[in-house]
C-alpha cells in the first residue's frame, strides 16, 4: 500500500529534495509538504503544502489526522552554528518536535518516523578516523547534544513502545537546489557559489579541517532506502553512521581549481572551527552497508563537477 507521508521542514536543504523525490516515487498527493514558511517555486508547485509550526502539537496532530498520514519525516531543526547562538531555542525546537512525533507514533497515529541525526553526536573524545557506529560520544555543541539525546529517545521509544523510528547520522551535505542554514559544513556549499560568482572564497574553517561529506543525491537515496527497508533489517534504532567521503577545504579548493584555474581560497577560521575540530575526520558506515545494503556513489571529482554545473545553471535561470 502507498504510504501517506508528511514532511516537516520541507523547505530546507534536505527537505526540498527529499519531498520532490518522494513525490516521484509515491505520487504528489501522497506526500504533504509542511514548513513554518513557504519554500521555492519548484517545491510549492510540486504538490500539497501546509504552513506548520511543528512545536505546536495540536496543529501537527490536526494535519496528521486530516491527511491520514502514515509516515512522518521530521526535517526541521536548528543546525550547529546557529544553535550555538541560541542554545535554548535550538534545544526546544530540536527536542519538542521530536517528542511530539514520537508520542503521536506511540499513540498509534503514525506507522513510521524518520528523524535525522548527525555526525555532531560525536565529540572531542571520539576516535577521529573511521569513527565506528558504537563509540565514545561526548558531543560538545548544543546541536550535537540535542541529536545525541534524540538518538537515545528514538531507541527508547522503539524498545519500550515499539515505535518504528529510523535515523541516519548525516555527514555534511552538499547540494545546490536549496541553501543550507547555519551549519558548520556549509562552507562546502558556499564555496561553489563564490567560485562561480567571483573565483575566490574566504573559508571560515582552516585548510586542514577534514570532515565527512556527502552529495545530496546520495543522502536522499540513503534516507529512502532506510525507510523502505523491512523493519527487521533496521537493527540500529538510535541512528546509522553514514560516511560518504572526507576532504579538507584545501582538497576541495584544489578540485575546484581544475575547473576554474584562477580560483583562490583564503582562510579565516571563526567560531565554527572549534565545532569542526570536535567532529570526526571520517566515518565507518559498514553497519549500514551490512544491515540494509548502503553504499555511496559520489566521489569528490563528481561532486565538484555536478555542483559547478548546477550552480551555473541556477545562476543563468535567475
Ligand atoms: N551539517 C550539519 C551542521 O554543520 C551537521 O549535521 O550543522
Amino acid at each position: 500500500m502507498t504510504p501517506k507521508i508528511l514532511i516537516i521542514g520541507a523547505c530546507g536543504q534536505i527537505g526540498t529534495e527529499l519531498c520532490i523525490e518522494l513525490r516521484q516515487i509515491y505520487g504528489k498527493n501522497n506526500v504533504i509538504a509542511s514548513d513554518i514558511r513557504s519554500g521555492s517555486d519548484a517545491l510549492m508547485e510540486s504538490g500539497p503544502f501546509e504552513i506548520l509550526d511543528a512545536t505546536n502539537l495540536d496543529a501537527l496532530e490536526n494535519i496528521i489526522l486530516h491527511y491520514e498520514i502514515d509516515d512522518v519525516y521530521l526535517m526541521a531543526a536548528m543546525l550547529s552554528g546557529t544553535a550555538e547562538k541560541f542554545p535554548m531555542k535550538a534545544w526546544n525546537l530540536n527536542m519538542n518536535t521530536l517528542f511530539h512525533v514520537l508520542n503521536l507514533a506511540k499513540e498509534g497515529k503514525l506507522k513510521k518516523v524518520y528523524w535525522p541525526s548527525s555526525i555532531a553526536v560525536f565529540g572531542p573524545s571520539t576516535p577521529k578516523d573511521n569513527t565506528p557506529q558504537q563509540t565514545i560520544m561526548e558531543p560538545s555543541t548544543v546541536y550535537g547534544i540535542s541529536k545525541q539525546t534524540g538518538e537515545r529517545w528514538c531507541e527508547y521509544y522503539h524498545k519500550r513502545y515499539g515505535v518504528d523510528v529510523r535515523s541516519i547520522r548525516y555527514p555534511g551535505l552538499i547540494s545546490y537546489t536549496t541553501p543550507p542554514g547555519g551549519g558548520t559544513t556549509d562552507y562546502a556549499v558556499e564555496i561553489f557559489h563564490e567560485a562561480v560568482d567571483k573565483a575566490s572564497y574566504d573559508c571560515f574553517l582552516n585548510e586542514e579541517t577534514s570532515l565527512p561529506m556527502m552529495y545530496m543525491e546520495d543522502a536522499i537515496r540513503a534516507t529512502i532506502q532506510l525507510m523502505q527497508a523491512p523493519s527487521e533489517k533496521v537493527k540500529q534504532r538510535s541512528a546509522y553512521n553514514l560516511g560518504g567521503i572526507s576532504f579538507t577545504p584545501k582538497d576541495l579548493a584544489a578540485e575546484i581549481k581544475k575547473h576554474i584555474p584562477g580560483f583562490e581560497i583564503t582562510y579565516q577560521a571563526d567560531f565554527r572551527q572549534a565545532i569542526a575540530d570536535s567532529w570526526p575526520n571520517s566515518i565507518d558506515d559498514s553497519v549500514a552497508t551490512n544491515d540494509w545494503g548502503w553504499s555511496h556513489k559520489y566521489e569528490l571529482p563528481q561532486i565538484v563537477e555536478v555542483m559547478l554545473a548546477g550552480v551555473r545553471k541556477q545562476e543563468i535561470a535567475t
